[in-house]
Parts: structure tokens; C-alpha cells; sequence
């Protein structure tokens, strides 16, 4: 697996210790992170683990990303913080083995420009009640492709986009890794049709709000995946 991060990493640091916990049980490695910056805090957590790095100096040369991803033989792409649009011959390559994990309930609060602080903004500034993280598919255009799974949190009155952001990001930290590996399992795919095929995740009776500690939110989400 390969993973595309533009910033600290945080994802990519929650798929790691993910895939570490799972140990013998796991389904895939990540053997390359890239990164258009070169100095984001997601290739220096990936060098601490002596996992492979490379700076994409220009992130739009579908030719060289591609090459990059085949000479290491990468099945899976996940996208973990990556702002830049990921060039259409690669997105085609990797059609339903590339995900990317978004801080709002798509298809709301998503698309072009629709990043980091902002997209908590315009959620706060909407006065939406609910918000949530979404993991889909990558598609040609930002934030579009089918969604394989959510998870709603609330959004508190006295909130700000720093408060909501961290509630949000403690979300993405436990949905990402999971899906993440039910795709190197072969146990999600998207069909011709554009539908998810596998575990689809909403959130079920119950389970909105399931504000616990990680582990109980860890728990619930697992429940919900493997329903
Ligand atoms: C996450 O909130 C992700 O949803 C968004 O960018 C942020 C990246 O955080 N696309 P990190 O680099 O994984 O800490």
C-alpha cells in the first residue's frame, strides 16, 4: 500500500499503529508514502519507521506517479490528507483501490477548495448539527466518488473549527484504518456500477453520537463494519 499525505499525518500514523495491532491478522503494509511537500510531518513519520519516502515535485505528472506506484508493485492508494488532485491516468490505474478519508458527511462540505479548517468553517457557519468523517472512493473530481463509510459526531453550540476539527480527526483516526484494510482484504470493492460492494458503513440506530473513549467508538464502528 501506498499512502499520499500533504500534511502532519496524523491518518497515516492511525493506519500505521492499525496495522501494527493487527499484527500476523493484517492484510497489507504500507511500503511508500509520498508526499507533495517535502517537508511535511507525514514523510518524517514514515522515515522513523524506515518506511520508503518520496517527494512528488510535480504532483500533476500522472506519468511519474504512476511509474512510482508500479515499480513497487502498490495495489492499494490511500489518500490521507493529500490536497492535490490525483492526475486522471492514475485514478484510472487504481479505480476502486483508492481512498481518500474527507472531514465532513460528504456530499455536503466537500469539493474543490474544501480542506482542513475550511470545510469545519462552512460546517459551523451552516449550522449543521451533525458532522462526521467519510472515507470513499477516488474519483477525477475532489470529494465525488461512492461513499463507503461515516460516522456521524455532533456539533456543539460552544464549538469552534479547532474543537470540531479534533472531534472530527479522532473520528477519521479510527475509520480510515479499518476501511483501509478491509480493501487489502478484498473484502470492499466498487462494482462497474459505481456501487460499493462489501462493508458499507452508516451509522445505525444507536450508534449516532457514541461520544465514548476510542476504544468504545473503536468498538462500534467495528460492529457497524462487520454488521
Ligand atoms: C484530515 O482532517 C483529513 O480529513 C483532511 O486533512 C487532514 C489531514 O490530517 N483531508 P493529517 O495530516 O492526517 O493529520
Amino acid at each position: 500500500m501506498a499512502v499520499l499525505a500533504s500534511g502532519g499525518g496524523s491518518n497515516l500514523q492511525a493506519i500505521f499503529e492499525y496495522l501494527d495491532a493487527l499484527g500476523a491478522h493484517r492484510d497489507g503494509d504500507v511500503v511508500l508514502v509520498a508526499s507533495d511537500r517535502a517537508g511535511a510531518g507525514a514523510l518524517e513519520r514514515a522515515r522513523v519507521r524506515d518506511v520508503e519516502t518520496a517527494h512528488l515535485a510535480r504532483p500533476a505528472d500522472g506519468g511519474a506517479l504512476a511509474a512510482l506506484l508500479e515499480e513497487r508493485a502498490i495495489d492499494v492508494v490511500v489518500l490521507a490528507g493529500y490536497l492535490r488532485l490525483v492526475p486522471d491516468a492514475v485514478v484510472r490505474r487504481y479505480r476502486g483501490r483508492m481512498v481518500n478519508v474527507h472531514p465532513a458527511l460528504l456530499p455536503a462540505f466537500g469539493g474543490a477548495g474544501m480542506y482542513g479548517h475550511r470545510v469545519h468553517e462552512a460546517v459551523l457557519a451552516a449550522g449543521a448539527r451533525v458532522s462526521g468523517a467519510t472515507v470513499h472512493f477516488v474519483t477525477e473530481e475532489y470529494d465525488r466518488g461512492a461513499i463507503i463509510a461515516q460516522w456521524p459526531v455532533p456539533v456543539f453550540e460552544e464549538d469552534a473549527t479547532e474543537t470540531l476539527a479534533a472531534r472530527v480527526l479522532r473520528v477519521e483516526h479510527l475509520l480510515l484504518p479499518r476501511v483501509v484494510e478491509l480493501l487489502a482484504a478484498e473484502l470492499l470493492a466498487l462494482d462497474d456500477d459505481g456501487r460499493v460492494r462489501g462493508a458499507f458503513l452508516a451509522g445505525a440506530p444507536g450508534d449516532a453520537f457514541t461520544l465514548g473513549d476510542a476504544t468504545a467508538m473503536a468498538a462500534g464502528i467495528e460492529a457497524a463494519l462487520t454488521r
